[in-house]
């Protein structure tokens, strides 16, 4: 038997290189090993998006082209929209009486973000909303309705998978051994830096190569990418380890060339727009099979329904049967 495995995003936006190489990766490499629900949480997404319905909407389209054109396989991976589980919602509700509202105030991931919503939940938090809130209980919800057994998140996710923790070994203890702790899958790859030497890569920020951008996109962005700012002429020696342009050909760029990008930068014989001009070419030949696989979906926009429809129905009959377990469990089977 194959090893559950779920993860979830928030449809508000295209996947960019950030998502690709610090996640989509992994996922293209476990959905080979284990039984892999991807849940496209919507509800989530609202909890901070509540005035923005169409802009969920739209990116929960926009968000399964991209995981698709990545290569996650849908015959592999249930791909599935968390508003259609009710199964979710009902558990969230069973939940919310295992969780202090002081333990969720103190979750270090809701707290992070509150600080950076100001303008939605207020200077000092004073407008947060029950939802948001709550949310870590919702996505524990997510995670144990599919007996998720592992959860592959980066780190600023981590104390959700702990709240999560928390609430299975509460849940068991007063009901009974029904629900499995999660534990992390450790990523193999780090967070990437934006272009601008960012160590957060985002859509706000300005500084993300997304994987929908076309090629006069990507060369804007790259052309304006922080270098090594000692390097003025082109015959200036500088170092490659300080330098955005660098950063990014590692990730794209084939050894041997990459090879003679860095000594030909440390000898001062390679000019910076040179550079820039060589990595926005081996990032388009980089995404051009992925944009190439996404055409296919977007002349389609059936078959991506189909995909979500199918991956649903999957992931809603494995909802169900637990949530038989769990009511039971609570005496609430009638
Ligand atoms: N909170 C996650 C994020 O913002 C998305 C998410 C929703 C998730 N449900 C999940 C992650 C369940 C892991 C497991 O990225
Ligand atoms: Fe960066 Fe290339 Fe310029 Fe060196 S030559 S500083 S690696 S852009």
């Amino acid at each position: 038997m194959k090893k559950t495995i779920l993860t979830g995003l928030r449809p508000t936006g295209n996947l960019h290189l950030g998502h690709l190489f610090g996640a989509g990766i992994n996922y293209v490499k476990m959905q080979e090993d284990y039984d892999f629900f991807l849940e496209i949480a919507d509800v989530q997404a609202l909890t901070d998006n509540f005035e923005n319905p169409e802009k969920v909407r739209y990116n929960v389209y926009e968000i399964t082209k991209d995981l698709l054109a990545i290569g996650i396989d849908p015959k592999k991976v249930h791909i599935f929209i968390q508003s259609k589980i009710p199964e979710i919602a009902e558990l969230t509700i069973f939940y919310s009486n295992l969780v202090t509202v002081s333990r969720l105030f103190r979750n270090p991931t809701v707290k992070n973000e509150v600080s950076q919503k100001k303008e939605l939940f207020g200077n000092d938090g004073e407008s947060i909303t029950y939802g948001f809130l709550g949310y870590p209980v919702s996505q524990a919800a997510d995670i144990t309705v599919f007996n998720g057994e592992y959860v592959p998140v980066g780190d600023d996710q981590l104390p959700l998978l702990e709240q999560c923790r928390e609430i299975v070994r509460k849940f068991n203890n007063i009901y009974g051994e029904v629900l499995t702790e999660p534990q992390q899958v450790l990523s193999t790859t780090s967070r990437l830096k934006g272009l601008d030497g960012n160590e957060k890569m985002g859509k706000s920020l300005g500084n993300a190569i997304f994987l929908v951008d076309d090629e006069e996109t990507i060369s804007k962005k790259v052309m304006a990418a922080v270098t090594d700012p000692q390097k003025i002429k082109k015959d200036d020696k500088a170092n490659p380890n300080i330098c955005m342009v660098y950063y990014y050909h590692k990730l794209v760029t084939k050894e041997d060339q990459l090879k003679t990008v860095c000594q030909e930068c440390k000898n001062g014989t390679r000019g910076c727009v040179q550079c820039k001009k060589e990595l926005i070419n081996n990032l388009n030949q980089f995404l051009k099979p992925i944009k190439d696989r996404r055409k296919q979906y977007e002349e389609n926009p059936n078959l991506v329904k189909e995909i979500l429809n199918e991956g649903t129905n999957y992931a809603k009959n494995i909802a169900k049967e637990n949530m038989q377990k769990i009511k039971e469990a609570m005496k609430i089977d009638y």
